[in-house]
C-alpha cells in the first residue's frame, strides 16, 4: 500500500497534465483488481490507461479511437456474447457493470470483430475510475485472449498474460487512427493483483503484473 502511494506520487510529479493522478489502487478503497464474472470468480484488471494520459483519451469516445489505433473495435455488429462483468474500482461507486467491450479487429475496424467473435482473439472489458472517492479518470481494462467459438469462447491457457502482453506490444510507441496520433509508454505495476489462480475465472493463473499505459496525443 505504501509502495503504491509512492508510485502514484512519483508519477503525478513526473507528468503534469490536467489530471493529477495516474490511478488510485482499487484495493485501497475497498475494491479489487479482479472483476466479478458473476460466478464467484473474477478476471484480472491487468491494464490501466493512466489518468495522466491526454484528457482527450480519457473519455469513452477517446478510448474507443485509441483502441482502434491499436487494433481493437466495438463488438461484431453490436452482437454481444456473454453477460456483462462488474468491477469495484474503490472509487466509491461500488460494483458497476463494464462500460464497453472491445475486440481485436484484424485490421478491419468495421467487420473485423466478427472474425474475433467466430475465431477467437484478444478482447477487453472497460471500467473508468471516476467515483468521487478516487476520481483519477483512469480506465481499467480486463484483457484476455479467447479461444474460438467452437471452444465456447473461453479464455486460452495463459490467456490473461498473453492478452495483456499483446495489447501492450501493439499500444506502445506511436500509433494513429482517424487523424489522431498517440505516443504511448508502459510501466509494470506490482502489488495490485496477487499472482496465481486463486479466485481467477476459469482457474487460469496470471503473473500479477498490471501494466500502466500513459497515452499522449501528439
Ligand atoms: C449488470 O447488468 C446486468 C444485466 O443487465 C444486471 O442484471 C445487473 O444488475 C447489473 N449489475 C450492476 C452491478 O449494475
Ligand atoms: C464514469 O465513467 C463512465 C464510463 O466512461 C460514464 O458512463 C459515467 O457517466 C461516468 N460517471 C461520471 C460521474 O462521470
Amino acid at each position: 500500500m505504501v509502495e503504491m502511494l509512492l508510485v502514484q506520487v512519483a508519477l503525478s510529479v513526473a507528468t503534469p497534465t490536467r489530471r493529477a493522478t495516474a490511478f488510485f489502487a482499487p484495493n485501497a478503497g475497498g475494491g479489487s483488481n479482479l472483476d466479478n464474472a458473476g460466478n464467484g470468480f473474477g478476471e484480472p484488471l491487468n491494464v490501466i490507461i493512466s489518468g495522466l494520459s491526454s484528457p482527450g483519451v480519457l473519455t469513452l469516445s477517446g478510448l474507443e479511437n485509441f483502441a482502434r489505433a491499436v487494433g481493437f473495435s466495438t463488438e461484431c455488429l453490436g452482437i454481444h456474447l456473454g453477460g456483462p462483468q462488474s468491477a469495484n474500482l474503490g472509487d466509491g461507486n461500488g460494483f458497476v457493470n463494464q462500460t464497453v467491450e472491445l475486440r481485436q479487429d484484424f485490421g478491419d475496424p468495421v467487420l473485423g470483430t466478427c472474425e474475433e467473435t467466430l475465431e477467437g482473439g484478444n478482447h477487453f472489458r472497460v471500467w473508468q475510475q471516476n467515483g468521487s472517492a478516487a476520481n483519477s479518470g483512469a480506465f481499467f481494462l480486463a484483457v484476455s485472449q479467447e479461444e474460438d467459438l467452437q471452444e465456447g469462447h473461453t479464455i486460452s491457457p495463459n490467456g490473461y498474460n498473453m492478452g495483456r502482453d499483446a495489447l501492450v506490444a501493439a499500444a506502445v510507441g506511436t500509433t494513429s487512427f482517424s487523424g489522431v496520433t498517440y505516443s504511448t509508454t508502459s510501466q509494470q505495476i506490482m502489488g495490485l493483483l496477487p499472482a496465481g489462480s486463486a479466485g481467477v475465472n476459469h482457474g487460469i493463473a496470471q503473473d500479477g503484473v498490471v501494466v500502466l499505459l500513459t497515452v499522449t496525443i501528439v
